[in-house]
């Protein structure tokens, strides 16, 4: 049985004393999920992880968006692993759309970084989706194929265990358009599928969730689909309010 999972990415917003007051008004919900068997947690900027992971119960799950797969050098602006580690910080959204849109985060890249948390007992979030040209031409499952297949190429089903997969599709982050939940679970239904071709019934173990304009208001429906187990939201998960409200509708 998989338990439910809600991620909040937080992106670029936030200043730390910010992220501070949200953590200590997120204790009663951590306590909550955890009552009803739901894991939550958040991905604050690299600057409030700290004050997140010192002010939310312990329980919380704090996540870094990004690192990178060497665990020190030359690479400026970057943080690694190691320095991850040393905050208590164990899961990374990794090839978040964004990020490969803007950063040339290819699967290649995304592949190393996960094999380096793999490697440091870390909880990869692996980010998946299609843009919108590639979703009028019909391509979603292709280019989602290569993605799980580069991203994940050569693990172990013991090394993947852990792993946890999220489709967004590019043309639904921040738009307010929503995939209907047929396309989310039909796509999450596929990246299941993969798993299972490539790393066998450890596949019904891997968390797949499905983030793109996730709102309190519709959060349940997506979390009814067989094949989805929670969800990775932006703008929904900023205000505690709204977090309360994704948390509360999946109860
Ligand atoms: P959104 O973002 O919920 O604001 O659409 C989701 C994401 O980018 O993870």
């Amino acid at each position: 049985m998989r338990r439910k999972l809600l991620l909040g990415n937080w992106k670029m917003n936030k200043t730390s004393g910010e992220a501070k007051e949200f953590a200590l008004a997120s204790r009663e919900l951590v306590e909550l999920a955890s009552k009803n068997n739901i894991d939550i947690g958040v991905a604050p900027t690299y600057l409030s992880l700290a004050a997140v992971k010192e002010n939310a119960d312990k329980r919380m799950i704090v996540a870094a968006q990004n690192c990178h797969f060497k665990e020190s050098g030359a690479y400026t602006g970057e943080i690694s692993i190691p320095m991850l580690k040393e905050f208590g910080i164990d899961w990374v959204l990794i090839g978040h759309s964004e990020r490969r849109a803007y950063d040339n985060e290819t699967n290649k890249k995304c592949h190393d970084k996960i094999e380096a948390l793999l490697a440091n007992d870390m909880v990869p979030v692996y980010c998946v989706g299609e843009t919108l040209a590639e979703f009028d031409a019909g391509d979603t499952k292709k280019v989602v194929s290569a993605q799980v297949k580069e991203g994940l190429e050569g693990f172990t089903a013991e090394q993947v265990k852990r792993l946890v997969i999220a489709y967004e599709p590019v043309w639904s982050i921040g738009t307010g358009k929503n995939a209907s939940t047929e396309i989310a679970q039909d796509v999450c239904g596929y990246i299941r599928s993969l798993l299972r071709e490539l790393f066998g019934e450890v596949a019904e173990e891997i968390r797949v969730l499905y983030g793109g304009s996730v709102k309190p208001e519709n959060i349940k429906a997506y979390l009814s689909c067989p094949d989805i187990d929670g969800g990775l939201v932006g703008g929904a998960s900023l205000k505690i309010d709204s977090y309360s409200g994704l948390l509360t509708n999946i109860l």
